[in-house]
């Protein structure tokens, strides 16, 4: 089958003969997949900061599509449904999962001292293949995928599988209270969406901080927030206090994670020498810039050992940090209301579409922020 194929930094090819996915335990469905996207998350694999990032391995957990096989003991599912598949694997049944946090799942990554099973996302999240592909292998299949209701654009249902939880549970995680000023770091899909769920929270002022010109503009138009390039900002933190009355903001959110410019000491030692797990200047911003007792929401992804962070400072302000994957499956419910009544439009921050066998070109395009590029569809 055609699949994203993965050769190392910067390689991937469309490889035709990829190995057709098998059901492995009677608990897992095959699905045809009629749309996958490119994350924000893709791309710390893509470009070699996740260890165990396997030779031969398919990336993409965004995707959705159509059961064609289900394993013998699969009640809730049958062949011929379309379903949206949430990109943290859980089993439904450990005591985390109990408590619906559906991204730590115990049971379905077998390194799951942190994050549980993802899709496509490195043997440190279980080493499944991903949704960049023509068929893909769903484990727990009675847990994760939600048949997509009939009124539902599909293009809205591949965001439900990531983006637009992520985007609500960094605003949530935030604790915004009506009025609130919240910044945003970052100003991909992640950021924008949490920027524009913030206003659902009752935030009274929206800040996004980013250097890419169109993608403030993007955010401007579809959150309805402010936007600073940081480059024109002498310095983005004391931008910020002095924008706030020297307080601070309430609530800061870190949607950059382990690749963020903006620092050279933070770049040379955390993306070039890899002496810590990537560059944490946004997550430093973050916490310098929220108020004393404020909280710091982290959706951006980090690597698994050590980063040099302002721990100081978040002990002497009293700060909160609040951080974890996303748990879709928790989400779901009240999200797919938001878009039933039109309060967001997930499918508004899609710009480009590109068939699967041109996925070394989408990544090089997400990759490099050409062509105004904010959420890329593949379709298989
Ligand atoms: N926690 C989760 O469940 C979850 C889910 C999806 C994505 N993520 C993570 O969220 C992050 C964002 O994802 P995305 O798809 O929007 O990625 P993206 O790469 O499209 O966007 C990141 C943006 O951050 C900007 N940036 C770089 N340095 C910055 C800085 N110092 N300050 C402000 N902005 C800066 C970049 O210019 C870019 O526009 C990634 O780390 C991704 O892995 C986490
Ligand atoms: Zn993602
Ligand atoms: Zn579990």
């Amino acid at each position: 089958m055609l699949a994203m194929n993965y050769r190392g930094p910067y390689r991937i090819r469309a490889d035709r003969d990829m190995p057709y996915p098998e059901i492995l335990h009677p608990g897992d469905a095959i699905v045809k997949v009629t749309r996958s996207c490119i994350c924000g998350s893709d791309l710390h694999l893509y470009h070699g900061m996740v260890p165990d990032t396997r030779i031969g391995t398919t990336f993409g957990h965004e995707f959705i599509g159509t059961v064609v096989e289900t394993g013998s003991e699969v009640t809730r599912l049958k062949t011929g449904d379309n379903v949206l598949v949430p990109f943290n694997i859980a089993c439904g049944a450990c005591p985390f999962c109990k408590q619906e946090l559906f991204g730590n799942c115990h049971e379905s990554n077998p390194e799951a001292t942190a994050v549980g099973g993802i899709f496509g996302y490195s043997h440190t999240a279980g080493g499944f293949n991903g949704g960049q592909a023509e068929y893909v292998r769903v484990p727990y299949a009675d847990v994760g995928p939600y048949v997509i209701p009939e009124w539902m654009d599909m293009d809205d249902a591949v965001m439900l599988t990531d983006v637009f939880p992520t985007g609500y549970q960094a605003a949530e995680m935030g604790g915004i209270k009506m009025g609130d000023t919240v910044v945003v770091f970052g100003a991909g899909p992640i950021g924008i969406m949490a920027a524009k769920c913030a206003w659902l929270f009752g935030a009274g002022r929206v800040i996004v901080i980013d250097h890419i010109e169109y993608r403030l503009e993007f955010a401007r138009q579809y959150a309805q927030c402010e936007a600073y390039n940081f480059k024109s900002l002498e310095d983005p933190v004391l931008f910020l206090k002095k924008t706030t009355d020297f307080f601070g903001a309430d609530v800061c959110i870190d949607a950059v994670g382990c690749e963020a410019a903006g620092s050279a000491l933070q770049t040379i030692t955390g993306r070039k020498l890899m002496l810590q797990a990537g560059s944490a200047t946004a997550l430093h911003w973050a916490i310098n810039s929220v108020k004393k007792g404020g909280i710091v929401s982290i959706v951006g992804v980090y690597g698994p050992t050590t980063n040099m962070v302002p721990i100081g400072n978040v002990v002497n302000k009293g700060l909160t940090i609040r951080a974890n994957q996303a748990s879709v499956k928790r989400l779901l419910p009240r999200l797919i209301d938001h878009v039933q009544k039109g309060h967001v439009d997930p499918k508004g921050l899609i710009t480009h579409r590109l068939p699967l066998a041109e996925v070394p070109d989408a990544y090089r395009i997400f990759s490099s922020k050409l062509d105004n590029c904010i959420k890329t569809v593949l379709i298989p």
